[in-house]
């Protein structure tokens, strides 16, 4: 039986870098965003053993690598599954691109894989597996508007904010992730090793900055949480995906706390057309534009979907691949996941 998913994408609806920790990951704080551009995964159990993985996109690696190929191999070793695994990856999202394809891809493997062989995997075992492959796997156990802490993989479903149209820029650039945080762990050395500041000195100022950063960053959201209406379960009403309408506030209140991606610190340095890409999404009348995760897609949310479309066409003729989306709820997103 193959059995098929989609694979959404999310955005972070800011990010702040905290400090370098003893095992080499950052410590870190954003929202993540569920929206509704995808890839799409097909998993099949066929005779014989191991893990296959099939994409035409050969900047996708077949082999161990691979997060599929990881989050299989525990998958098959926890369920003592016989059989080939074989995995086929149509891919629609960019490669490195800071929308959690790669971890989306790995999540959406485990669903699959749960359902061709029909066996169940407690959500505190997903959870695990998840968060062993990748920091950025969880979030998609959950979907929808959450909050990110820890490395990243620590999740925490938030209030959802209602479909807003999304137009997505993806520039033909890759970024990495390591590098990127090692150019802030850089940039942030440089900011407090002013020859004023005596030498042993500096690493506890950047610790103190780091946190300082840190609990604003989280100030701001709490500020945001308090001032949201008290139901849960519902999303809080957003800018319609479809048109018409103004209840808007929640998402423009909590891009209006001043959250910021602080990866544009130093990708767009090293990359100057993003920055651009970010002006022009704002040109096009995004009331929000920003970098997703360390880059290098972009961007911008609209007032209405046919606002973002007429963006998206107006980048396109800039010569800047954009294409139209919306965020989704957690609830449309775990309906669609397996539509
Ligand atoms: O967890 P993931 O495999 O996505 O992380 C890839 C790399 O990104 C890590 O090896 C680490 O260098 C960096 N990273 C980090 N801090 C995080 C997440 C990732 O330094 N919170």
């Amino acid at each position: 039986m193959s059995i098929t998913v989609r694979s959404f994408a999310k955005i972070n609806l800011g990010l702040c870098i905290g400090a370098p920790r003893r095992d080499g990951f950052h410590d870190l704080r954003t929202v993540y965003q569920t929206i509704a551009a995808h890839d799409v995964i097909r998993v099949r159990i066929a005779k014989g053993s191991g893990i296959e993985i099939r994409c035409e996109d050969d900047r996708v690696p077949a082999d161990e690598s691979n997060t599929c190929y990881r989050v299989a191999e525990r998958t098959v070793a926890l369920l003592r599954a016989k059989g080939k695994v074989l995995i086929e990856i149509e891919k629609r999202l960019p490669v490195q691109g800071g929308l959690g394809g790669a971890s989306s891809n790995a999540v959406a493997t485990l669903l699959a894989l749960e359902r061709a062989l029909q066996k169940h995997i407690p959500g505190a075992e997903k959870l695990r597996i998840a968060a062993e492959v990748g920091s950025d796997l969880p979030l998609f156990l959950i979907g929808g508007t959450m909050l990110g802490v820890g490395r990243g993989e620590e999740v925490y479903p938030l209030p959802d904010l209602s479909p807003t149209a999304c137009v997505l820029a993806t520039p033909d650039v890759g970024v990495s992730t390591p590098e990127a945080f090692s150019d802030w762990d850089r940039s942030m050395a440089r900011r407090v090793s002013s020859p004023a500041q005596p030498r042993q000195n500096r690493s506890k100022l950047t610790t103190s900055s780091h946190s300082a950063r840190m609990n604003e960053f989280s100030r701001r959201l709490s500020s945001w949480l308090s001032g949201l209406p008290g139901k849960t379960g519902e999303p809080v009403t957003g800018v319609p995906a479809g048109g018409r309408g103004r209840a808007e506030s929640p998402l423009l209140d909590l891009v209006r706390t001043g959250i910021e991606n602080d990866f544009e610190q130093v990708v767009f340095p090293k990359h100057p057309e993003l920055r651009e890409v970010k002006r022009a999404l704002v040109r096009c009348g995004a009331f929000y534009a920003s970098l997703s995760g360390s880059g290098s897609a972009l961007y911008g949310l609209f007032r209405s979907r046919k606002a973002a479309e007429m963006a998206a066409a107006r980048l396109r003729k800039q010569g800047i691949a954009a294409e139209v989306t919306a965020t989704i709820t957690r609830q449309q997103y775990r309906t669609r996941i397996f539509d």
